[in-house]
């Protein structure tokens, strides 16, 4: 099978194409042919060597995907060979990610694909619908905990805040989101935000609480820049859920924090344990059926440029880039 590879850490230029024995799926895994890869920033930043090391051997990179389930390993049950499936974490842990034909990831790791949802779709998920998934339900109370709340989606526009919105309407809360840009307001607002700011214009924090008065939740992909925002629009009992930051780390105002009584919850998918992340994927497989995902404006590479794939990402494509392999 054909799949890009790289056997040390480095600049794009470490990944090839090359061809590999096909991988046969052990006790618990699924093979699954691989009909598009979904590219996210932590397959670079894994690549590159920021926050992993190299591999032993090689490494077929991407964590997300979609395809067909081609061969079951010993013991697997609930899926069957032909299965529609997109796929998860697919190179967390394991060698064969699904820049490649083929990828061989443990069974719970593809999720049924309903034939009303595309494989670009599919491939769409991983990464950041688990991510905004767990953020908008890791305080407690689960989905249900969101109806008729008020949440803040920064970085409206980014994979992971794309789908922040998406779920957040799918359980019933109010959104405002922000944005640098009237492309990424048009993309926000089409998400389905209720109310889409500028961060970058004076005025954002005023115009967000106008609107939703006191905010229940923040899903934060740059705490650095934005604390100060965020503590402007919440109170009491606000959850401040950080998964990046875009921007140097922030200072923490510590008075200010206590008095508002304010939660800071940090998340990384990679350690999430894993019956919160079953429940964050069984809520974006509701999500899913229920017609409620989208993706975003989409950047398609064909296998032989993966490198160039992961270097759009890096550079800060707006949309969701994926590989056709
Ligand atoms: N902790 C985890 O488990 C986890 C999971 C998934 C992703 N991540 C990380 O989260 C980050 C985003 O991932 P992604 O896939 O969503 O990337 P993405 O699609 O490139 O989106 C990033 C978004 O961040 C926005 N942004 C940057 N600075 C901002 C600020 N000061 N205020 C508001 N928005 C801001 C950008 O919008 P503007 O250009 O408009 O600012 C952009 O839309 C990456 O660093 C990724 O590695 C972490």
């Amino acid at each position: 099978m054909r799949a890009a590879l790289y056997r040390q850490t480095g600049p794009s230029s470490v990944l090839s194409v090359e061809e590999l024995p096909t991988p046969e799926p052990g006790p618990g895994q699924v093979r699954v042919r691989v009909a598009c890869s979904g590219v996210n920033p932590t397959d670079w930043k894994t690549r590159s060597g920021a926050t992993g090391r190299d591999p032993e051997g090689f490494q077929v990179p991407h964590q997300d995907g979609a395809g067909v389930v081609d061969a079951l390993g010993e013991g697997v049950s609930g899926l069957s060979v032909g299965q529609r499936v997109w796929l998860y974490l697919a190179a967390a842990g394991n060698r064969w990610g699904t820049a490649a034909e083929l990828s061989v990831v443990p069974a719970e790791r593809a999720v049924p694909l309903p034939a009303s949802a595309s494989f670009e779709l599919g491939a769409c998920l991983g990464v950041p619908a688990v991510t905004a998934a767990h953020c908008l339900s890791c305080a407690g109370g689960g989905p249900g905990a969101l109806e008729g709340t008020s949440v803040l989606v920064a970085g409206g526009a980014g994979a992971v805040g794309h789908y922040a919105i998406e779920l957040a309407k799918h359980a019933g809360a109010r959104v405002v989101a922000t944005v640098s840009s009237e492309q990424k307001a048009a993309l926000a607002r089409a998400a389905g935000a209720d109310l889409v700011v500028n961060y970058r214009q004076p005025g954002a924090a005023e115009a967000v609480r106008q609107f939703a008065g006191r905010v229940e939740r923040v899903v934060e992909v740059a705490v650095g820049a934005n604390l100060d925002l965020d503590l402007a629009v919440c109170g009491p009992g606000s959850v401040v859920v950080v998964y990046a930051s875009e921007a140097a780390d922030p200072a923490l105002p510590t008075r200010r924090l206590m008095t508002a009584n304010l939660t800071l919850h940090y998340v990384l998918l990679y350690g999430v344990p894993a019956p919160e992340l079953a429940e964050a994927v069984a809520w974006v497989s509701r999500a899913l059926a229920d017609g409620a995902l989208s993706a975003l404006p989409l950047h398609r590479y064909p296998l032989a440029e993966v490198a160039a794939a992961q270097d759009a990402v890096q550079q800060g494509a707006i949309g969701k880039v994926l590989v056709l392999p």
